[in-house]
């Protein structure tokens, strides 16, 4: 392992002119949500004096319709030059109950960056992500308008989340041939459990020069090693709250509480804290331009921070597979 100095590192948003902090700062419930707001407020201010540039959110966080999340993040952000920090936010999740409130439509996208820009309290966001591909609506419309917001000065970049590699090809290669504003990043979920970009999406990815944004790469806290098999979830952890039964679906189960807990020993015997370990895990891959990762606390974000500028050494990454690859899911 080695880490030069507590600077955070800045990486290229896929080939276009953005440098985005390798650790950016997530917002899904935490923001609005589970955090109390002046403690969400206080993590993403400490966030952008640690150097973090990136901030992510999304219409419908953290639960649904509400915007809070925005909100939130918006008022954290407000005494904040506005030149020193990127704001991502995400449109195509329901937002109510009819098919218009949906998807990525001109219609539905034009209503909703308004309202993600009145919630933010901003006049641009950086980065309008598509937060899912939509079946329903040509690929041609959701270029065309995100290229009409590019130009309208609503929104600088575009990019994607989860958007497999066919679906991620054609789209550039429409937006290359119409000359349309060529997305430049996929959100993935990805971390030492959750491999399945590995067999595609991360080089499909650096091949079309869109830069992938790691979602969820400490597996939702569970590579932290704090939940212990067979043992009720600390109070005020994710896994204590309402999102109980979601995270024991994903993670409770066969084995894996056992292998965090061997990649926690893996952590110790590097003499980083497993959270660190894991981030810098995600990071050791050139097609990851940043992980965006949540804290519900100060403590957790100056610890995930640390992460930036940390190169792992091949016998610790042996070590991980080790650890991991009996419960890897993908
Ligand atoms: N594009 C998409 O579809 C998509 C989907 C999901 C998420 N995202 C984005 O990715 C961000 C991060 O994802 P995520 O929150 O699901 O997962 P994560 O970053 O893997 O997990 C974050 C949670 O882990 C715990 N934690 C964080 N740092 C810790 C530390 N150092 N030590 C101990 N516990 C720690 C905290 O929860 P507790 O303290 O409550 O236990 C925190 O809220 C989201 O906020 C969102 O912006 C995008």
């Amino acid at each position: 392992m080695t880490k030069e100095d507590d600077d955070v590192r800045y990486r290229r948003l896929g080939r276009c002119g953005l440098e985005v902090s390798e650790v950016a700062l997530g917002t899904w419930l935490t923001h609005g949500g589970d955090a109390p707001a002046d403690v969400a407020i206080d993590v993403t201010r400490r966030a952008h004096e640690l150097g973090v540039n990136l901030f992510d959110t999304a219409n419908v966080y953290p639960h649904g319709d509400e915007g809070d999340a925005e909100r939130v993040l918006g008022r954290a952000l407000a005494p904040l030059a506005r030149e020193t920090y990127i704001v991502a936010t995400k449109v195509c999740a329901p937002m109510g109950p009819t098919p218009l409130e949906r998807g990525l439509s001109r219609k539905h996208i034009v209503g909703q960056v308004d309202g993600s820009l009145r919630r933010l309290g901003m006049d641009y966001i950086d980065l309008y992500q598509c937060h899912r591909f939509d079946p329903d609506t040509p690929v041609e419309e959701t270029a065309s308008t995100m290229t009409d917001l590019v130009r309208s000065g609503k929104i600088l970049y575009w990019g994607v989340s989860e958007w497999d590699p066919a679906q991620l090809h054609h789209l550039v290669k429409l937006c290359r041939e119409v000359g349309l504003a060529i997305p430049v990043s996929n959100q993935l979920r990805y971390s030492a459990l959750w491999r399945a970009p590995e067999q595609r999406a991360l080089a499909s990815c650096a091949d079309l020069g869109v830069g992938v944004l790691a979602y969820s790469p400490l597996a939702d806290g569970v590579l932290t090693g704090k939940y212990r098999p067979a043992t009720e979830p600390q109070p005020g952890t994710r896994a204590a709250g309402p999102n109980w039964q979601w995270m024991a679906k994903q993670y409770f189960k066969s084995g894996v509480l056992e292998a965090a807990q061997d990649f926690r020993d893996v952590a110790e015997t590097a003499g980083v804290s497993p959270a660190r370990l894991a981030l810098a895990w995600c990071l050791r891959r050139q097609a990851v331009s940043g992980v965006v990762v949540g804290a519900s606390r100060l403590t957790q974000l100056e610890d995930n921070v640390l992460a930036s500028g940390t190169r792992l050494d091949s016998d610790v990454i042996g070590k991980i597979d080790d650890a991991l690859r009996p419960v890897q899911m993908a």
